[in-house]
């Protein structure tokens, strides 16, 4: 039976050694926990790291160890110090840990780590391939495993690989500051379908990946070589069910059963019935913004005297990554801040900051979540953030405020918490004393939303969204679906052609009848093309179409003795042979100004490009240009003309070294169908060589035989090599 391998370098469990015993503790973390119970679902196997070293795992516990793990259907990865230093605490929380989360002040770029960082992920490849069995798909998680999916599809291109990220992807202008940056790309590239936890992390990532490498990127496919990669947003959710049912179980505590935190906690709700707890919980990391919080707290307390001895924050920092120099002075500074406030503010019978540097059983978590009025949660950025949906899962009764972080993902799921930018602290600090004065109902009617919302994209639902995307897109992958025309299926179009009586061909220029040239005025038609379409439409059944992106002027001065149909500007106008030009829709182009003055910095920057201006598009060609330099500008025009018209009607075309922006309203596939309506045309026949040619295969009739001039990702049904093969075609038709 097929299986789902899940990879990620930390498992669920954690092993250490204490007195010459194994034991084994759940890892914490968004990642393990969110996917513990996939896992458990499921029968696969579980890749990743154990937490003990080759150095600490003594000989004699090395079956118990593996025991261990085989036992929660895991298989481990053995690292050495060496690769814990270079790519744990190095090259992934040095570097793309701080970086990913635009702390960029803190991210190393140290060429050992980076070699370190590939090495591990060559050892988890290789853990990869020995476990994995035909049918079988692999999951990969998170930004210690980059390279991994290109490692394991290199080896195993037949495996549908999946991967997930569940941190920040940044900004390009962030990302592209990393000196390993196409390598990472092209590493996630290995994966069928990437997963982000936000459509803004998608948006980043897909900027990189276009402005970076160049590939064609369209909606959320990249076409990478001969393969189609989905790109798209899934938002984690948690395990609905297990935290509602333990909160439940919670309240049905007896005194017997409850823990001494929860004791304590009860303890402290009958003394000061009137007094309010506001929870924090996170592992100790500066993305978190512990600091900030704390010190919104003390404002707090500072403006609001009144809420003395009537609020207390209880904060759970889990120990994280402590041999990072940044969370060692994030230790000292949050053990300062608490100190300061507790010194500041305490009295005989109270202190305002509970603070725990610890990691905590789950039992208690589910206390603090179920005991406290408020969650403040307020990360500087965080990828997701499972604390506020478990808080909000754990209030059965629905009381209870959440106050959220807008940089975190979950902020975009979760509008009914109260939402803060973390850096401003008096907002954060007012937003305390809203959260503390909200009315029960008011609590209720933002939880229930948030709940239902909580409950339906759970944990479960995120992974199977996921895996059927995951199959979907493995099933829908060859770029190249047309087939080549060679001579057994040149005879069967020719039987086609002279069965019918009524037969049209639209023929684009540029690329298609003419190969390119540099300077696109000396593209002129030869004697020899011209000749051939005089013969193509001289039969009474057929009828030629020149369609063109060209302007009307040259195309009409070219073709001014050919007695065929013209479409110039890729639909836009149109000439009957005899007859005037006529516009095929109403159009406007008063954009074109202010479209104009940006294609001209692009030609003042990029020597040998130049603007090409039409009656109603505007093109931009870089035929000449250095071909490196062309296609890295050709790709940041494109980006930005995109962001600049959005929502304005235009469309922006990559053609074959031209980016052309033109108004959607009207395309070549909307043109040739136009010119088709109602004619009853028994053979239709339609050959072209780029984008803009994409639209008449997809849009004319299923019937009709198009063709694609070069192998590339296309709607149409055929291709063939060149424009020696379109011609040695268009022959068979005249003989
Ligand atoms: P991150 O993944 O950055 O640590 P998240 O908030 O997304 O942040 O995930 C933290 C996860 O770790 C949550 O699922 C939470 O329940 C769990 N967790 C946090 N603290 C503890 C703890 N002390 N013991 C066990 N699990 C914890
Ligand atoms: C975040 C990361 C995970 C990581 C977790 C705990 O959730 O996305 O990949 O496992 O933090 O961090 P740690 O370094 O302890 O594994």
């Amino acid at each position: 039976m097929s299986k789902t391998i899940i990879v990620s370098n930390r498992l669920p469990l954690q092993l250490s050694i204490e007195n010459d015993q194994v034991s084994s503790h759940p890892s914490v973390g968004g990642l393990a926990t969110g996917l513990k119970s996939v896992h458990r679902d499921n029968n696969g196997l579980w890749i990743g790291w154990t937490g003990l070293t080759k150095e600490e795992t003594p000989d004699h516990l090395k079956s118990e160890i593996q025991q261990a793990v085989t036992n929660q259907q895991c298989a481990a990865v053995e690292l050495t110090q060496r690769d814990m230093d270079g790519f744990y605490y190095g090259f992934s929380n040095r570097t793309i840990w701080p970086l990913f989360h635009y702390f960029m002040e803190y991210a190393e770029f140290d060429d050992e780590n980076w070699e370190i960082y590939k090495s591990v992920n060559q050892k988890f490849a290789q853990v990869v391939l020995e476990n994995l069995e035909d049918g079988d798909t692999v999951w990969v998680h998170d930004y210690q495993l980059m390279l991994l999916p290109q490692m394991i599809k290199e080896q195993r291109p037949d495996v549908s690989i999946g991967f997930f990220l569940h941190i920040p992807f940044p900004s390009y202008e962030v990302f592209r500051t990393l000196p390993w940056r196409e390598q990472l790309l092209n590493g996630l590239l290995g994966a069928d379908l990437l997963g982000f936890h936000t459509y803004d992390y998608e948006r980043h990532f897909l900027s990189s990946v276009s402005r970076i490498l160049g590939h064609e990127v369209s909606f959320n496919e990249i076409t990478f070589k001969d393969r189609l990669i989905k790109v798209d947003s899934f938002p984690m959710g948690i395990d609905y069910e297990k935290f509602s049912a333990s909160a439940k179980a919670n309240y049905q505590q007896t005194d017997k059963t409850q823990s001494e935190l929860q004791r304590r906690l009860d303890l402290h709700a009958t003394a000061t019935p009137d007094a309010k707890m506001i929870l924090s919980i996170d592992r100790l990391d500066y993305t978190k913004g512990i600091a900030n919080r704390l010190r919104a707290f003390e404002h707090f307390l500072e403006k609001y005297p009144h809420y003395s001895e009537k609020v207390r924050l209880v904060m759970l920092a889990v120990p994280s990554r402590s041999n990072v120099p940044q969370y060692q002075v994030l230790k000292k500074e949050i053990d300062e801040l608490v100190g300061r406030i507790n010194g500041k503010f305490s009295t005989v019978s109270w202190t305002p900051v509970w603070y725990f540097y610890r990691s905590m059983p789950f039992e208690n978590l589910i206390d603090l979540y179920t005991s406290c009025d408020v969650a403040l949660i307020t990360p500087i950025r965080d990828g997701m953030n499972l604390v506020a949906k478990e808080y909000v899962a754990t209030r059965i009764d629905r009381t209870g405020v959440l106050i959220l972080s807008e940089m975190a993902g979950a902020a975009k799921e979760m509008n009914e918490a109260l939402l803060i930018n973390p850096n401003n602290i008096n907002l954060i600090a007012d937003t305390i004393k809203e959260a503390l004065e909200m009315p029960v109902e008011e609590q209720k009617k933002r939880n229930k939303f948030m709940q239902s919302r909580l409950k339906r994209y759970n944990v479960e639902k995120w992974a199977s969204d996921f895996m059927v995307k995951l199959d979907a897109v493995k099933g829908n992958q060859t770029v190249v679906k047309a087939k080549h025309i060679n001579e057994k299926r040149q005879t069967v179009i020719l039987e086609q052609f002279q069965k019918a009586n009524k037969r049209i061909f639209f023929l684009d220029y540029d690329g298609t009848l003419r190969g390119f040239v540099n300077n696109p005025g000396d593209a002129k038609p030869d004697v020899a093309l011209l000749e051939m379409i005089k013969k193509l439409q001289a039969p009474d059944q057929n009828e030629v179409v020149i369609i063109s992106g060209r302007d009307s002027v040259t195309l009409g001065e070219w073709f001014q003795d050919v007695p065929v149909t013209l479409i110039s500007e890729h639909g836009v106008l149109k000439k009957t042979y005899g007859q005037d030009w006529e516009l095929t829709e109403t159009m406007n182009n008063d954009w074109v100004p202010t479209i104009q003055p940006v294609l001209q910095t692009y030609v003042d920057r990029t020597p040998g490009t130049f603007i090409e201006e039409k009656n109603y598009s505007i093109a931009w060609h870089y035929r000449k240009a250095d071909p490196q330099l062309g296609e890295q500008r050709a790709n940041e025009l494109s980006n930005v003309i995109r962001e600049l018209t959005s929502n304005h009607g235009l469309s922006v075309l990559s053609g074959n070294k031209v980016i052309e922006i033109k108004s959607s309203n009207v395309h070549k596939g909307k043109a040739a169908n136009n010119h088709i309506l109602n004619k009853n045309y028994n053979f239709i026949f339609c050959i072209g060589d780029d984008w803009t040619d994409e639209f008449m295969f997809h849009d004319l009739p299923e019937t009709a035989i198009t063709v694609k001039v070069g192998l590339a990702n296309t709607a149409a049904r055929y291709y063939v090599d060149d424009t020696d093969q379109v011609r040695d075609m268009l022959q068979m038709f005249i003989k």
